[in-house]
């Protein structure tokens, strides 16, 4: 398959993916227009389509609009994705054709090792411009692989000329957006989204958009609980399984904003890119500034086909370790909290590894004066007081007992009652005559700073050797205020850099410990995105563990992220966040959606609660392939995986009154020829009736009571 082909007559390039065409060309004022992004189309009926002129402005009071990357100057009335000030006051850019390339084979911009078998090579085009008067340069870069339905789309820009020339001053860039994606004219437009705080991500809201502009953001530093970055738009009708969908999601776990414009004269556009407004940097002589990617993808089978080709992209192109099977974990979070102890932890260890656990994460208080969270945060040494002889009696416990250890960190952050903060008071983020303002009694350290980023790295280079430590659960639990430098010409960089070093530590870490893996936090699901799962296994999905609000926070989470990536944990009951109790197999069901993980206070279980727990993570181990690497269909009130012979489906009942009637579940992407055999049961199940008819609730499912869940797993005959 040809990604991208390109005519030089009508200057127009197509990109094409199995499923999808993106075509965009050249207008004789240079001016780059989107001209299709939606059902696949040939070359030359991308031609006929750019045949058609753009509609000429109806009055002196209209302006440009439908551009490929828009930036401010001339007239040019809607949100900018590029807005600069030159250094005699100028603003905007007026841009000059300069050329095009197009690569096959070239290397992710992140250190992203694509999982890269035949027929993946990626093929990057580039289309070039540069300023008619000013010394500056854009690249316009587009992605797309083979194997994946997603176009990845960034930016750069250069300032071109040395400090001794005439214009060798510093550009200001006051927006730098990684892209814009224009959607095509439909009846109507509808927004999918996720909103949410700490302890409730993940809320899925479809809206209606309005003739204004929908601002998507985060200002904290991080992702965010609030709003994630991504967004699907549709035209109203789009169901689970059916329909077009259009999405994009940005790869970024700082501050973002994605702003969704539709136009009164109809044009619906997002621009997207990292930062939130009013953050300004400078362009030095002879700098460039390079966005992060900006993704889309167009699906024709609905939300739950746009979610399947995202969970196909991240696993393929994203994630540093796909194929691998995600080990069921244990972490001492709810069951200690602060107060971790070498013989609590050994307790928990020996109960764990006989629920077969395979993983065993010590959680926050291992180190320092931290008994609370109100001292020794940047003091990454164990307590004495804890660990009398160290961690290593613990970790050689844990691995006699034939589980990998694991620790919890917090590295870009600093209590003021530390010996690093007595140390290193100046290493935080600060505003001159401003109040360093605590979060959680924490304050955020700089770790753009080179000599803080090398602290960083060497204290856990030292851990993770010292302890042969397998896994990282890196937290970030506040985020950023009074962000500033003293005395730094050029201080909000530091909202961007400070991503880049974290994701840099993480990629070090990486490649001087091939054996770790790490999963990314911030107070549960505060710091998940494209961007840091460049450089995580998995992410802790939330700190609420209660299994009934998990429902929809895993709901939430599914529509962008791979379920190998979503860590869910079972815990005790009632739940210590919602007082609320629920069974012990729905507990374990709902988590088993996910990477299994054991976060419950493993000394108050009972021996049958005990015993039933070893039998379920024996379960999960069954089906953890197909529910990790499988493809996903989201049903009501279950989530059915898809791998070669095998399906499974989690199915749960929740509260409905009597003699309201529960409809069959029907079964998604099975051979309708083919039968199916329940491996827990044996029984025998036609294909065709699983798609057509289902599953009846009570008497197949045997769901019969509020919070009965169950699992099964089919696997096809004579596969
Ligand atoms: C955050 C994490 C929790 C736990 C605590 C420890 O809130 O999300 O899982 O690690 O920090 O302080």
């Amino acid at each position: 398959m040809t990604l991208v082909s390109y005519d030089p007559a009508a200057r127009l390039w197509l990109l094409s993916t199995a499923g999808s065409s993106y075509a965009i060309r050249l207008d004789e004022d240079d001016v780059l227009r989107q001209v299709h992004w939606g059902r696949p189309l040939t070359l030359e009926q991308a031609l006929t389509a750019a045949a058609v002129p753009a509609a000429a402005p109806g009055s002196s009071f209209d302006g440009i609009t439908g551009e490929e990357y828009p930036a401010e100057g001339g007239a040019r009335f809607g949100l900018p994705s590029l807005q600069l000030r030159h250094a005699d006051g100028s603003r905007g850019v007026h841009w000059q054709y300069l050329g095009h390339g197009i690569e096959t084979g070239a290397a992710a911009p992140e250190a992203s090792p694509a999982v890269g078998e035949e027929g993946t090579r990626p093929c990057e085009l580039t289309i070039r411009f540069r300023d008619r008067h000013y010394p500056l340069e854009l690249d316009l870069h587009y992605r797309l692989r083979p194997s994946s339905e997603v176009l990845e789309r960034r930016a750069v820009l250069r300032h071109t000329e040395s400090e001794s020339e005439p214009w060798g001053e510093p550009v200001r860039l006051l927006r730098m957006d990684a892209a814009c994606w224009t959607l095509p004219p439909l009846p109507d437009y509808r927004l999918s989204h996720v909103t949410g705080g700490w302890s409730s991500e993940g809320r899925l809201r479809r809206t209606s958009i309005p003739v204004a502009e929908t601002v998507l953001t985060s200002r904290r530093g991080i992702t965010s609980h609030q709003a994630n970055p991504w967004l699907m738009l549709d035209d109203g009708s789009a169901t689970e399984d059916s329909g077009e969908v259009w999405s994009t999601a940005l790869a970024w776990s700082g501050s973002w904003r994605i702003t969704v414009q539709r136009a009164p004269e109809g044009v619906v556009s997002c621009t997207g890119g990292s930062g939130h407004e009013g953050l300004v940097v400078r362009l030095l002589p002879g700098d460039s500034w390079e966005t992060p990617v900006f993704a889309g993808q167009y699906a024709q089978d609905g939300f739950g086909g746009a979610s399947r080709a995202w969970h196909r992209h991240i696993a393929d192109h994203v994630l540093p370790r796909a194929a691998e099977l995600r080990p069921v974990l244990y972490n001492s979070w709810e069951a200690t909290g602060f107060r971790v102890s070498e013989q609590n932890q050994l307790q928990l260890a020996a109960k764990a590894a006989e629920l077969g656990v395979e993983l065993f994460v010590m959680d926050d208080g291992w180190f320092g004066a931290r008994r609370d969270d109100t001292a020794g945060l940047g003091d990454w040494t164990p307590s004495a007081e804890a660990f009398p002889d160290g961690l290593g009696p613990l970790v050689a416990e844990v691995r006699r007992l034939g589980m990998r250890f694991g620790l919890w960190v917090e590295p870009e952050m600093v209590n003021p009652d530390s010996d690093l903060y007595r140390e290193h008071p100046d290493w935080v983020l600060r505003q001159p005559h401003r109040e360093r303002s605590t979060l959680r009694n924490q304050l955020v350290l700089d770790l753009a700073r080179p000599e803080v980023a090398a602290w960083a790295h060497a204290r856990l280079d030292a851990l993770v050797s010292e302890y042969a430590v397998n896994y990282l659960k890196w937290d970030m639990n506040r985020p950023f205020t009074d962000a500033g430098r003293p005395g730094h010409p050029d201080p909000d960089r530091l909202w961007f850099d400070h991503v880049h070093a974290v994701h840099a530590l993480m990629a070090r870490l990486r490649s001087d410990h091939p054996g770790l893996r790490i999963e990314a936090c911030a107070g549960g699901g505060g710091r998940v995105d494209l961007g840091v799962l460049a450089h995580a296994d998995s992410a802790w999905t939330s700190d609420n563990t209660d299994a009934l609000d998990r429902i929809g926070i895993q709901h939430g989470y599914s529509q962008l992220y791979p379920a190998r990536t979503m860590s869910a944990w079972v815990t005790d009951s009632p739940n210590p966040l919602t007082g609320r109790s629920l069974p012990l197999a729905f507990r374990f069901h709902v988590a088993m959606a996910g990477a299994l993980g054991i976060g419950g206070d493993l000394r108050s279980w009972t021996e049958a609660e005990l015993r039933q727990a070893a039998d379920l993570v024996a379960r999960y181990k069954r089906i953890r392939p197909v529910v990790q690497q499988g493809a996903q269909y989201r049903h009501r009130n279950a989530v059915q995986h898809v791998l070669g012979e095998e399906s499974v489906l989690i199915a749960w009942q929740l509260p409905v009154p009597h003699g309201v009637p529960i409809p069959p579940l029907r079964l998604a992407a099975l051979d309708p020829a083919a039968r199916y055999r329940d491996q827990e049961t044996g029984r025998l199940h036609e294909g065709a009736l699983l798609l057509a008819r289902g599953l009846d609730v009570r008497l197949d499912l045997g769901l019969t009571g509020d919070f009965s869940s169950t699992v099964v797993h089919l696997r096809r005959e004579g596969g």
